[in-house]
């Protein structure tokens, strides 16, 4: 392994065991039942997510694409970025056009992914390294719900955080993680953010209830994962993928639906979880974004949109964004 490589694992030892066991007691123990949504991605996890993107209705993936490509140069002259840090990386796919640019543009020298998964961070840090020889990677696993340790390397830095994943988060936690965004960053630093746009309510839910199932299998990972990490009995056979539009808060809903009354030992945790037929577990929201409010969102935060740039079927959005 080149030693332009090195992965830093920042979570704590005791990180499923205390967080993962926290949430399971938080959001488990009565209902309405819900799970924060990192917990889906151990390395199969991650490696479904890598399908869902190539899936033919999941568009978020080749829409950030499709704007990437196009305003790549652009971004490389606007932000002259010699590190770019990137919060949830995953396999950093879309981040090459990226770096490619930043490349060309003579800037780049250091590219800091983070993640909480550390085996989509050790898959894309080894292959960009074979990739950009003159590139210094340093792959971070962590937690960016639980603070931002940004790499104190020279400037400018661009942040970028792609995807979508910012929906992700419930209201609460965006307003919050724009201020820790907003105080991490110095004057000459620039945010890249990827925002899923508000849609017709039937492409939203093809999206995410795709007719391969791949979307219904990274769902049930969840149990997956909770069995493997908590010695639960989840039979993920047991429950039904769902993806349900929320109109009123405009975003998408997965959640697991008890096929019948079943009870769930979780013994790492000491609980025992009676599902009644038909009962759900919120597993994942999925906001979807309209220019006014984000940019309200994020000047609340201290942080104006510098560029909206939107794929032609205007479907995602990709914002640059400065400190105030
Ligand atoms: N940016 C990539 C991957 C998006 S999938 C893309 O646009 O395709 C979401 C990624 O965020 C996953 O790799 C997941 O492991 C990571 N992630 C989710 N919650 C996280 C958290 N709280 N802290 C760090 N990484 C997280
Ligand atoms: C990572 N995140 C932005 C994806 C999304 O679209 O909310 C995760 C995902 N869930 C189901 N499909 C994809």
């Amino acid at each position: 392994m080149t030693d332009r490589f090195t992965l830093d694992n920042k979570l704590p030892g005791d990180y499923f065991e205390a967080a993962l066991a926290a949430d399971v007691r938080k959001g488990l123990a009565a209902p309405p039942r819900s799970l924060p949504p990192k917990w889906f991605y151990d390395a199969r996890g991650s490696e479904l997510f890598e399908q869902i993107t190539r899936l033919p209705e999941y568009y978020p993936t080749r829409a950030e694409q499709e704007i990437l490509t196009r305003r790549a140069p652009e971004i490389a002259a606007l932000t002259r970025a010699r590190t770019l840090v990137e919060l949830g990386s995953g396999s950093s796919r879309k981040t090459r056009t990226l770096l490619d640019a930043l490349t060309t543009a003579g800037t780049l020298a250091h590219y800091a992914p983070l993640d909480v998964s550390e085996s989509a961070l050790r898959e894309a840090g080894q292959a960009l390294c074979r990739d950009y020889p003159s590139l210094r990677v340093t792959a971070t696993v962590a937690d960016f719900a639980t603070g931002l340790d940004l790499p104190q390397e020279a400037g400018p830095r661009l942040l970028a955080f792609l995807g979508s994943t910012i929906g992700n988060l419930d209201p609460a936690e965006r307003t919050s993680f724009y201020a820790v965004l907003r105080g991490a960053m110095s004057g000459d630093d620039t945010l890249l953010l990827g925002a899923d746009l508000v849609k017709d309510p039937a492409v939203l839910v093809r999206a995410y209830d795709d007719s391969q199932g791949v979307t219904a299998a990274f769902n049930k990972n969840l149990l997956h994962v909770l069995n493997r990490e908590l010695g639960a009995d989840f039979d993920p056979d047991g429950f039904d993928h769902k993806a349900v539009w929320n109109e009123t808060e405009e975003r998408i809903e997965m959640r697991l639906r008890a096929r019948a009354a079943t009870t769930v030992k979780l013994p790492a945790v000491d609980l025992a979880v009676e599902f009644t037929r038909g009962e759900e577990l919120l597993t994942e929201l999925s906001g979807k974004f309209r220019r006014d409010a984000l940019t309200a969102d994020l000047a609340a935060a201290g942080l104006t949109v510098r560029q909206w740039w939107t794929d032609p079927a205007e479907r995602f959005a990709l914002l640059l964004v400065v400190p105030a």
